[in-house]
């Protein structure tokens, strides 16, 4: 069987990493694996950081479509997918999450009919302002077979009419449904060990465990709406003030470009003079996990640092009106605070007092890429 992977986004480079491992330990006599890189991202601490540490191949192609509006980095995207899928001819194209190079991916391959399959499939925030919700429905209503991390994400997509009956032939028009558990979850139990063992991303940043939290701060309504991003900068400031505790914040390229623009003045220089807040630049996966194992608590939008975050059981404010992993919250582990600043403190405050957290199984077995490679081999060519 022939696969070609889209990637393009960090979160996808690394999600690609559980695949990509998978195929070559188990599977190495009967899938071969094409990789695409959008160029979606493309700083070094943004892409090529994750193909040296955790020993993804190298792209068979980069299309290096960079950083434009959303039209015109998808339409580009679009053009160079087609090209490779009608040279290559795969059996399937494997697409991750909901970023514009996945919905890029949906669309290029569904004109051509080349099988897709949908890796974190079913997800919903039931938002559409955000970008992603739009690439992820487009994607999931384009794909044959759809492999959904969560009990919630295989739930969604029967409440949007997928038959969970699954019988074959699976194509876009019969899709297959079904519940795997989260790749991501095996790439946090294989890269642990090797993380806390690399450990010195704490030393490098003069930072004790247990004392600090982790932050991340990228989605596009909270970095490009200043009344949003203040309120998030001034409650973390509120608590490092309150607290003895410091922060780390790795933060993203969009987020670094928008600081000192869109903060205000006072509270731009405050962050900037507070030696307790640290702004570092994006840190490799491996520094990442150690910073995740390590904090006393992680403040975030991104989606996969909030499920990180309850991989090495720490709870979690989430800096999002909603989120897709609501389980995580059902079982309160984590607290939608959005950008309100009274909610980010109350949530801090009720995380410190909280004596035990429940982090129950929720993520599957470890074994999702070698379910999904399995359920691809079967139907490949029906
Ligand atoms: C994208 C995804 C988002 C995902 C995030 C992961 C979409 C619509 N959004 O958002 O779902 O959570 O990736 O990180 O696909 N930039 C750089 N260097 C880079 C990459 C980006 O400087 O290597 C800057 C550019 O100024 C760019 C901005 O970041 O305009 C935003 O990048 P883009 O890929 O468009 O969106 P993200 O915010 O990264
Ligand atoms: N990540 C990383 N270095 C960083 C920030 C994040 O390796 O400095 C990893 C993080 O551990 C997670 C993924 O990137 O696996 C999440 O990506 P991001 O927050 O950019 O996007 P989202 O998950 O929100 O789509």
């Amino acid at each position: 069987m022939k696969i070609v992977t889209v990637i393009g986004a960090r979160p996808q480079i690394i999600k690609a990493a559980a695949l990509s491992r998978a195929i070559k330990n188990s599977f190495a006599n009967k899938i071969e694996e094409i990789i695409v890189h959008t160029g979606q991202h493309y700083d070094e601490n943004m892409s090529q950081v994750f193909f040296d540490e955790l020993g993804i191949p190298k792209p068979d192609y980069n299309l290096s479509v960079g950083s434009a509006s959303h039209g015109v980095q998808t339409a580009r995207m679009i053009e160079g997918i087609e090209e490779i899928l009608l040279k290559e001819k795969p059996d399937y194209l494997i697409l991750y999450g909901d970023t514009n190079s996945t919905l890029a991916g949906a669309v290029a391959a569904s004109k051509i009919h080349v099988p897709i399959a949908h890796i974190e499939a079913g997800l919903r925030s039931f938002n559409k302002s955000m970008p992603e919700e739009i690439n992820r429905i487009m994607c999931d209503h384009a794909s044959a077979l759809l492999f959904s991390p969560t009990k919630t994400g295989y739930s969604n997509l029967i409440s949007e009419g997928f038959n969970p009956d699954n019988r074959k032939p699976f194509t876009n028009d019969n899709p297959g449904i079904f519940h795997c558990g989260d790749v991501m979850f095996d790439n946090s139990l294989y890269f642990r060990e090797m993380a806390l063992n690399k450990g010195n991303v704490l030393d490098n940043n003069e930072l004790e465990a247990g004392k600090f939290i982790l932050g991340t701060v990228h989605r596009d309504n909270n970095t490009d709406q200043p009344q949003r991003l203040n309120a998030i900068f001034r409650s973390i400031l509120k608590i490092s003030e309150e607290n003895d505790i410091e922060f780390v914040l790795p933060l993203h390229p969009r987020t670094s470009k928008l600081l000192s623009k869109n903060l205000d003045q006072e509270l731009y220089k405050a962050i900037g003079d507070n030696d307790k807040i640290k702004l570092i630049p994006p840190v490799s996966f491996l520094d990442m996990i150690a910073l995740e194992s390590n904090c006393q608590m992680v403040i975030t939008d991104s989606g996969g640092v909030q499920k990180e975050s309850f991989f090495f059981n720490k709870p979690c404010i989430i800096l999002r009106s909603e989120t897709e992993w609501k389980e995580i919250v059902e079982v309160g582990a984590a607290i939608i605070a959005d950008a309100d600043k009274e909610k980010i403190l109350s949530a801090y405050s009720h995380f410190l007092h909280s004596r035990k957290l429940e982090f129950p199984s929720i993520f599957g077995d470890g074994k999702a890429a070698e379910f999904i490679c399995g359920v691809m081999l079967e139907n490949a060519g029906e």
